[in-house]
Protein backbone atom coordinates (compact mmCIF):
# COMPACT_ATOMS: atom_id res chain seq x y z
CA UNK A 1 0.00 0.00 0.00
CA UNK A 2 1.20 3.43 -0.89
CA UNK A 3 2.20 6.06 1.89
CA UNK A 4 -0.05 8.33 0.25
CA UNK A 5 -3.29 6.13 0.87
CA UNK A 6 -1.88 4.29 4.27
CA UNK A 7 -1.88 8.14 5.15
CA UNK A 8 -4.99 9.02 4.14
CA UNK A 9 -6.84 5.86 5.15
CA UNK A 10 -5.33 6.30 9.06
CA UNK A 11 -7.00 10.01 8.77
CA UNK A 12 -10.20 8.59 7.70
CA UNK A 13 -10.33 5.64 10.10
CA UNK A 14 -9.10 8.23 12.79
CA UNK A 15 -12.12 10.71 11.49
CA UNK A 16 -14.54 7.58 12.47
CA UNK A 17 -13.56 7.21 15.55
CA UNK A 18 -13.23 10.82 17.05
CA UNK A 19 -15.99 12.82 18.54
CA UNK A 20 -17.43 14.53 14.99
CA UNK A 21 -20.16 11.96 13.51
CA UNK A 22 -20.13 11.25 10.08
CA UNK A 23 -22.49 13.35 7.86
CA UNK A 24 -24.64 10.82 6.41
CA UNK A 25 -26.55 13.38 4.32
CA UNK A 26 -23.35 14.04 2.98
CA UNK A 27 -21.62 10.64 2.12
CA UNK A 28 -25.29 10.22 0.42
CA UNK A 29 -24.74 12.90 -1.60
CA UNK A 30 -21.78 11.94 -2.78
CA UNK A 31 -22.54 8.44 -3.27
CA UNK A 32 -25.71 9.71 -5.58
CA UNK A 33 -23.89 11.99 -7.82
CA UNK A 34 -20.69 9.76 -8.40
CA UNK A 35 -20.97 6.46 -7.81
CA UNK A 36 -24.79 5.53 -7.97
CA UNK A 37 -24.81 5.94 -12.06
CA UNK A 38 -23.43 2.08 -12.13
CA UNK A 39 -23.73 1.30 -8.55
CA UNK A 40 -27.49 1.94 -8.33
CA UNK A 41 -28.96 4.04 -5.43
CA UNK A 42 -29.42 -0.11 -3.73
CA UNK A 43 -25.23 -0.26 -4.20
CA UNK A 44 -26.52 -3.65 -5.82
CA UNK A 45 -24.75 -2.89 -9.13
CA UNK A 46 -28.28 -1.67 -10.95
CA UNK A 47 -27.28 1.62 -12.10
CA UNK A 48 -28.04 2.54 -15.76
CA UNK A 49 -24.35 1.84 -17.00
CA UNK A 50 -24.16 -0.97 -14.97
CA UNK A 51 -23.66 -3.44 -17.55
CA UNK A 52 -21.95 -1.32 -19.92
CA UNK A 53 -18.73 -2.39 -18.80
CA UNK A 54 -16.44 -5.34 -19.06
CA UNK A 55 -16.38 -6.46 -15.92
CA UNK A 56 -20.03 -5.35 -15.32
CA UNK A 57 -20.58 -3.44 -11.96
CA UNK A 58 -20.57 -5.85 -9.08
CA UNK A 59 -23.35 -5.96 -6.41
CA UNK A 60 -21.82 -4.84 -3.17
CA UNK A 61 -24.35 -6.01 -1.10
CA UNK A 62 -23.28 -9.79 -1.45
CA UNK A 63 -21.27 -11.39 1.08
CA UNK A 64 -18.28 -12.07 -0.51
CA UNK A 65 -17.84 -7.87 -0.26
CA UNK A 66 -19.17 -7.35 2.74
CA UNK A 67 -16.54 -9.80 3.73
CA UNK A 68 -14.28 -7.50 2.03
CA UNK A 69 -15.16 -4.64 3.85
CA UNK A 70 -15.40 -6.37 6.98
CA UNK A 71 -11.57 -7.38 6.58
CA UNK A 72 -10.60 -4.20 4.45
CA UNK A 73 -12.39 -1.36 5.89
CA UNK A 74 -10.21 1.08 3.31
CA UNK A 75 -11.54 -0.88 0.22
CA UNK A 76 -14.18 2.11 -0.43
CA UNK A 77 -11.86 4.59 0.13
CA UNK A 78 -9.15 3.37 -1.92
CA UNK A 79 -11.54 2.52 -4.56
CA UNK A 80 -11.72 6.29 -5.51
CA UNK A 81 -8.45 7.37 -4.57
CA UNK A 82 -6.23 4.73 -5.96
CA UNK A 83 -8.39 3.78 -9.23
CA UNK A 84 -7.78 -0.06 -8.97
CA UNK A 85 -9.44 -0.83 -12.32
CA UNK A 86 -7.27 2.01 -14.10
CA UNK A 87 -9.46 3.42 -16.85
CA UNK A 88 -12.38 1.68 -16.61
CA UNK A 89 -14.71 3.57 -15.00
CA UNK A 90 -13.70 7.40 -16.83
CA UNK A 91 -13.77 5.49 -19.87
CA UNK A 92 -17.16 3.99 -19.59
CA UNK A 93 -18.25 7.60 -18.29
CA UNK A 94 -17.23 8.70 -21.78
CA UNK A 95 -18.41 6.11 -23.85
CA UNK A 96 -21.70 6.48 -22.35
CA UNK A 97 -21.82 10.66 -22.13
CA UNK A 98 -22.30 10.87 -18.59
CA UNK A 99 -20.01 13.56 -16.99
CA UNK A 100 -18.66 13.66 -13.76
CA UNK A 101 -17.18 16.80 -13.05
CA UNK A 102 -13.68 16.23 -10.26
CA UNK A 103 -14.08 16.41 -6.91
CA UNK A 104 -11.64 17.71 -4.62
CA UNK A 105 -12.38 15.11 -1.98
CA UNK A 106 -11.81 16.30 1.75
CA UNK A 107 -10.63 13.45 4.38
CA UNK A 108 -14.41 14.17 5.64
CA UNK A 109 -16.22 13.64 2.19
CA UNK A 110 -14.01 9.98 2.13
CA UNK A 111 -15.21 9.33 6.00
CA UNK A 112 -18.71 10.50 5.25
CA UNK A 113 -19.04 8.18 1.57
CA UNK A 114 -17.43 5.37 3.52
CA UNK A 115 -19.65 5.43 6.34
CA UNK A 116 -23.19 5.74 4.11
CA UNK A 117 -22.11 3.31 1.64
CA UNK A 118 -21.06 0.60 4.62
CA UNK A 119 -24.12 1.87 6.22
CA UNK A 120 -26.33 0.27 3.29
CA UNK A 121 -24.38 -2.84 2.55
CA UNK A 122 -24.78 -4.06 6.22
CA UNK A 123 -28.57 -2.99 6.67
CA UNK A 124 -28.84 -5.56 4.01
CA UNK A 125 -27.78 -8.61 6.16
C1 LIG B 1 -18.63 3.86 -14.66
C2 LIG B 1 -19.22 3.01 -13.62
C3 LIG B 1 -18.76 3.15 -12.20
C4 LIG B 1 -18.75 4.28 -11.40
C5 LIG B 1 -19.19 5.70 -11.75
C6 LIG B 1 -18.25 3.84 -10.11
N1 LIG B 1 -17.95 2.51 -10.13
FE1 LIG B 1 -17.25 1.40 -8.60
N2 LIG B 1 -17.05 -0.21 -9.81
C7 LIG B 1 -17.42 -0.24 -11.14
C8 LIG B 1 -17.02 -1.50 -11.74
C9 LIG B 1 -17.23 -1.90 -13.18
C10 LIG B 1 -16.39 -2.23 -10.70
C11 LIG B 1 -15.71 -3.59 -10.81
C12 LIG B 1 -14.30 -3.29 -11.28
C13 LIG B 1 -13.44 -4.48 -11.44
O1 LIG B 1 -13.82 -5.58 -11.03
O2 LIG B 1 -12.32 -4.28 -11.97
C14 LIG B 1 -16.45 -1.39 -9.50
C15 LIG B 1 -15.97 -1.77 -8.25
C16 LIG B 1 -16.09 -1.01 -7.11
C17 LIG B 1 -15.77 -1.47 -5.77
C18 LIG B 1 -15.24 -2.85 -5.39
C19 LIG B 1 -13.75 -2.76 -5.25
C20 LIG B 1 -13.13 -4.01 -4.70
O3 LIG B 1 -11.89 -4.00 -4.61
O4 LIG B 1 -13.80 -4.99 -4.37
C21 LIG B 1 -16.02 -0.43 -4.91
C22 LIG B 1 -15.84 -0.40 -3.41
C23 LIG B 1 -16.49 0.67 -5.73
N3 LIG B 1 -16.54 0.28 -7.05
C24 LIG B 1 -16.81 1.90 -5.23
C25 LIG B 1 -17.18 2.99 -6.03
C26 LIG B 1 -17.41 4.32 -5.50
C27 LIG B 1 -17.27 4.71 -4.06
C28 LIG B 1 -17.78 5.10 -6.57
C29 LIG B 1 -18.11 6.57 -6.57
C30 LIG B 1 -17.15 7.48 -5.96
C31 LIG B 1 -17.77 4.26 -7.75
N4 LIG B 1 -17.39 3.00 -7.37
C32 LIG B 1 -18.10 4.69 -9.02
C33 LIG B 1 -18.07 0.76 -11.84
C34 LIG B 1 -18.24 2.06 -11.39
Amino acid sequence: MSKKITVLLSLVLAAQTSVSVADNANGKKLYLQRCAVCHGTDIRGTGPLANKSNPATPDLTLPGFRKRLDEYPGVIVSSVILRPSGNLIPKTLRENGVKIPPHAWSINDLRDLHQYMSSVIFRKN
